[in-house]
Order: structure tokens, then sequence, then C-alpha cells
């Protein structure tokens, strides 16, 4: 009697089992996606692209959930979300993960890459494979570069060499880099979520902002900001991050047809980013909201020399290995 109750119990053990692994078989895996800027941007493209091709290929096994312009999460709490598997993917500015990796400042440093080519070949070496690595103690794993564009500085008047920009307030991302490279011109500097940033600029709370082409015409900062100087000094860019535990529990072959979506949709973001901002950059000339102002190379060089002592001031936390390994990558090297 024993024996035959012991055995229905395991049976039905068994059978619970079972049960509940079919019910986990049966559940499509949730992937949110959060970032913070609009659909139309590179980033927004990218999302969403990746949304459809996941829907496409892994129908009935993975299910994503797009949310843009900070409607989930924004810049304050947004990898903190992450790493809490409240969301499972994002693609922060590379200047947002500072509390995480000090490497990754590597990108913020002014003048450092000529042009995205050079971004992106950076991107492709060893160093900047490794990079995406760099905070996996803190259960993020990063998974791709996603590009936006070269940075341009946009403000409340003409900025044409360095000393215009002297006594003006601008809107930074959450970087010490962006704040000393303004420090450099005798500028004040700010730290505000994107979401914030249009409103600060219509205030009058800061009078200028460093941003690409792309995120200056959807968020129509330029109707708010009279003059914006074509610096291209800096890059803002991105890394495609999700929780390591998160990402390395998806089922293998699953998440290998994942990662092979990804790496296609990588290649097209990158591929059209520089041409969906020179796009934005001629709806803000025809819109006539915005003078945008070309520098010579001598006011270039003028704005590079101001800005360039930023890099001894970092080079320690960055890692000179890594700072070097960027400086290879123009075209025309440069000390
Ligand atoms: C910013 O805060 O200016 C950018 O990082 C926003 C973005 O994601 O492009």
């Amino acid at each position: 009697m024993l024996n035959t109750i012991r055995a229905l119990a395991v049976c039905a053990l068994a059978f619970s089992s079972l049960a509940a692994l079919g019910a986990q078989a049966d559940e499509a895996i949730l992937i949110k996606f959060s970032h913070v800027v609009a659909d139309g941007t590179p980033k927004g493209q990218g999302a969403l692209l990746f949304k459809q091709l996941v829907e496409e290929r892994l129908a009935g096994k993975v299910r994503v959930e797009v949310y843009p312009n900070s409607s989930l999460y924004g810049d304050a709490n947004e990898l903190e979300a992450l790493r809490n598997n409240e969301v499972q993917l994002l693609a922060p500015s590379l200047a947002k993960f500072e509390q995480y990796t000090k490497q990754l400042q590597v990108f913020d440093l002014p003048f450092l890459f000529d042009d995205l080519d050079a971004v992106n070949r950076f991107q492709k070496r060893a160093k900047g494979r490794q990079l995406l690595r760099s905070m996996e103690d803190h259960n993020i794993v990063g998974l791709a570069y996603w590009h936006n564009g070269m940075k341009q500085l946009s403000a409340t008047r003409v900025l044409q060499m360095p000393g215009d920009a002297n006594g003006l307030s601008f809107r930074i991302q959450p970087s010490v880099v962006l704040e000393a490279q303004f420090r450099q011109l005798g500028a004040g500097a700010q730290k505000l979520p994107f979401a914030e940033v249009f409103k600060a600029l219509q205030s009058g709370q800061v009078q200028g902002a460093e941003n690409p082409w792309s995120n200056i015409h959807s968020q129509k900062l330029h109707e708010v900001q009279p003059f914006i100087s074509e610096t291209n000094h800096g890059v803002l860019d991105y890394m495609l991050v999700s929780n390591s535990r998160f990402w390395y529990g998806i089922p293998h072959q699953i998440r290998m047809e994942l990662e092979g979506i990804i790496d296609e949709v990588t290649y097209a973001v990158n591929r059209q980013a520089e041409a969906a901002n020179q796009a934005d950059r001629q709806r803000i000339l025809d819109s006539g909201r915005s003078q945008v102002l070309e520098l010579s190379a001598e006011q270039r060089q003028a704005w590079r020399d101001a800005m360039r002592p930023v890099w001894q001031q970092f080079e320690t936390a960055i890692g000179s290995d890594v700072i070097k390994a960027a400086q290879t990558v123009n075209r025309k090297h440069r000390d």
C-alpha cells in the first residue's frame, strides 16, 4: 500500500514537472527594448528593425516590445532597470556608462576620432571589441556598437571660436569628460536627461548643447537654438546592452539566432546612420530656424587646441592603451 502511494506521488511529481516545462516551452521569451530617442533616428530605426526580424524569424519563441522616447525608462533609471531585468535591451549612448566602466570614456574625448569611419574602425578592432565586455562584473553585456553620428555645438549665440562659448551653460550627458571639455572653454555644463533637453533650452536654463544632427532635428532643438556650429568635435554612439544573466540564460539555439539578427541590424543601422544625419542636417537648413555655421580649418583647429588638454586629465582613468589604440584609427595619424 505504502509503495503504491509512493509510486503515485512520484508519477504526480513527474507529471507536474513535465507540465511546467511544457508551459515554459509554450511561453515566448519577452524582450523589452527601451530607449530615449524618437523612432525615426538611427537607434529608433534599429530597435524597430530588431523587433520586425525577431517576429519574422522567432515567432512564438521570442516577443519584442519597443519603448521609444523615454516612455518606459529614461536616462536616470534605465541601466538600473536593465540590471534588475525589468527591461532586457537598451542602447545608451557611450557617455552614459561611466558608473560601470571608465574605459568607455574614451569615446567622449574631444577630437579623438576624425569621423564616423574612424570610430567604426576602432569599434571593430580588438580593443574596441574588448570594451563590449568591460561591464560584465555589473551584469551588463555589450552586444554591439550602433552609430548615431558626430556631435555639433548649438547655442543662443554664434560659436565661431572657442572663446565664443565663454560664460554659456551647456547641457551635457552624464560624463565627467564632457564636463571637463566645456570647462576648457570657460563654459558651464549641466548634466540633464535627454528627455529634458528641449525644455531646458527653451526656458533658458541652459543656452547650448552638443548633439548629432538626428537628435537636434528629431527633438526640434534647432527651433530653440538659433546657431549651430558644424564642429564634428566628438562622437555620439551607442552600445546595445543586455542583462548578462538574462542573455546567457536564453536557450542556446535561440540566443544564436538573436545574435545573428543583431549582426544584421547593426550592419543596417551603421550603414545608414551617416546618411540619416546628413538628411536631418539638410532638413534643419531647409527649416530656416537655425543658422548652420561651417568652420574653416583654422577655426576647427582652434577648437581642437582648446579642448585637447582634456585627454591628459583622463588618460589614467581610461587607460593609455585604450587611447593609443583609438588614435591609430584616423587616416591621418596625429598625436
Ligand atoms: C543624449 O542624451 O543626448 C543622447 O545620449 C540621447 C541618445 O540616446 O541619442
